[in-house]
């Protein structure tokens, strides 16, 4: 039976159809709706709409919940519609009236909006967490190649000296920013919408700041209405977070695929990370590196997806928004996966140093002797056309060498990564210091 069931009868092909495969997707929301419950009960407890017995009847059941969902025995049925139609169910058939009460004051739209942010919180702090591993992975490269030679390109043309500690230390510098709009992106969610109830608030004297304390959110998302206007948008700006690191990961694996060419040759990936083809037995392929680059527009068609269903929405809670759900969660999880892989990937990569060498060619040290000559005075300009002229004969210098007398801020000499380490330490320690707050809560629940 629906929550919504009136008596008469509804075509059940509408309801399928309605339904979707919200009960396949609902199946990760169960403890963050189980938490949402629990909230929600204690709060109705205090407004003594539900007496102690009943509040400790229901915690004890939700409890129950999930515990059955993490023993893999509680599942939502295709008749139940829904997470929060399955959780009633299951509590009105074991406390009969007691169960029929739960839903006192709430709606299913500030229900799904809670579960969804709860869960989203936690794993953003997962794709966070991922995205910094990443980043702690290139420090490691960068320190590890510091002072080893490659060119560096632009418009896929060599340019000028460079390394790859230099190549890998722009990705762990690139994480700090990426993470930074992480966070800002987790605060979006670190508001509870519970309470907001179908989006206008309710006769009842809602403790909104009860629920949203006993949930470890750090504040309470007010007006109803805005609450309701925030459910996908909210996941949007989530996901467009999430594609900047990505977004950083693509670059990478772009990179990476290339200099593992034979034609390249810079490096090389480790035969455990490369997969074959069913046909072609002398291929070692670097699908992993391809799927890390995929993730970014896959994710952003995520992001987009959710936005387009946006597009010329009313006020209000309309069933469109269904649909934003599955993007999310894809979205989210994609992005931790692609994040945690790439980190794993950039650990086994291993350098041809000498290839890299030896592809770090005259030509490129053009510019510097360019600017050798415009620091004796000779103006650039003239110094420039000079090197210009005389590029065929320009002696091969030493790489190495060239890269450790580039020393201001930001150059290849000066990879200055101790201040990235430091920073990207930060961002650890706040992930963690946020879980534990979150993990507190949810214990205490
Ligand atoms: N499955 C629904 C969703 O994700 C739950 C909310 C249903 N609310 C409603 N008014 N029909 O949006």
């Amino acid at each position: 039976m629906t929550l919504w069931d009136k008596g008469g009868p509804v075509d059940a092909a509408i309801v399928r159809f309605c339904t979707g495969n919200d009960p396949e997707l609902d199946a990760v929301l169960i403890p963050f709706d189980v938490a949402g419950s629990i909230a929600h009960v204690r709060m109705l407890g205090r407004l003594r709409l539900l007496t102690a017995r009943e509040v400790a009847r229901l915690r004890r059941e939700l409890t129950a919940i999930r515990a059955l969902h993490e023993a893999g025995r509680f599942s939502i049925r295709p008749e139940d519609e829904d997470v929060h139609t399955a959780i009633e169910r299951r509590l009105t058939e074991r406390l009969g009236d007691t169960g029929r009460r739960v839903h006192t004051g709430r709606s299913r739209n500030d229900q799904v909006l809670t579960a969804l942010r709860l869960y989203g919180r936690e794993t953003l702090l997962d794709v966070t967490e991922a995205a910094l591993a990443l980043g702690a992975s290139a420090a490691r490269f960068a320190a590890r190649h510091a002072r080893t030679p490659m060119p560096g390109y632009t418009h896929t043309r060599r340019a000028m000296p460079s390394s790859f500690g230099f190549w890998a230390g722009a990705f762990a510098e690139a994480i700090v920013d990426d993470v930074a709009g992480l966070r800002a992106a987790w605060d979006l969610l670190d508001q509870s919408p519970l309470g907001a109830a179908a989006g206008f608030g309710t006769l009842l004297p809602l403790d909104r700041a009860f629920t949203a304390r006993l949930l470890g959110f750090s504040r309470v998302q007010r007006n109803a209405q805005h609450v309701q206007n925030s459910r996908g948008k909210i996941e949007a700006a989530v996901l467009a977070a999430c594609t900047q690191p990505l977004a950083t990961a693509h670059r990478m694996a772009v990179d990476l695929i290339w200099y593992s060419t034979p034609e390249f040759g810079f490096v090389r990936l480790p035969d455990r990370f490369c997969t074959g083809s069913s046909l072609m037995p002398n291929k070692r392929n670097p699908d992993v590196l391809e799927l890390i680059r995929a993730a970014c527009p896959a994710v952003c068609a995520d992001e987009f997806r959710i936005k387009s269903l946006l597009a010329g929405l009313p006020s209000g809670y309309n069933r469109d928004l269904q649909l934003t759900k599955e993007p999310f969660l894809r979205g989210l999880r994609s992005s931790r996966d692609a994040l945690a892989i790439a980190a794993r990937v950039l650990d086994g990569v291993e350098v041809d140093a000498a290839r890299a060498r030896a592809a770090c060619t005259p030509e490129i040290f053009a510019t510097d002797a360019a600017l050798e000559a415009a620091r004796q005075g000779v103006p650039f300009r003239s110094a420039y056309r000079a090197a210009a002229a005389t590029l065929a004969s320009l002696a091969a210098s030493d790489p190495a060498a060239n890269i450790a007398r580039k020393r201001h801020v930001g150059a290849p000499g000066n990879l200055d990564l101790r201040t990235t380490r430091a920073a990207l330490g930060a961002q650890g320690r706040w992930v963690r210091s946020t879980r534990a707050r979150i993990a507190r809560a949810m214990r205490n629940l």
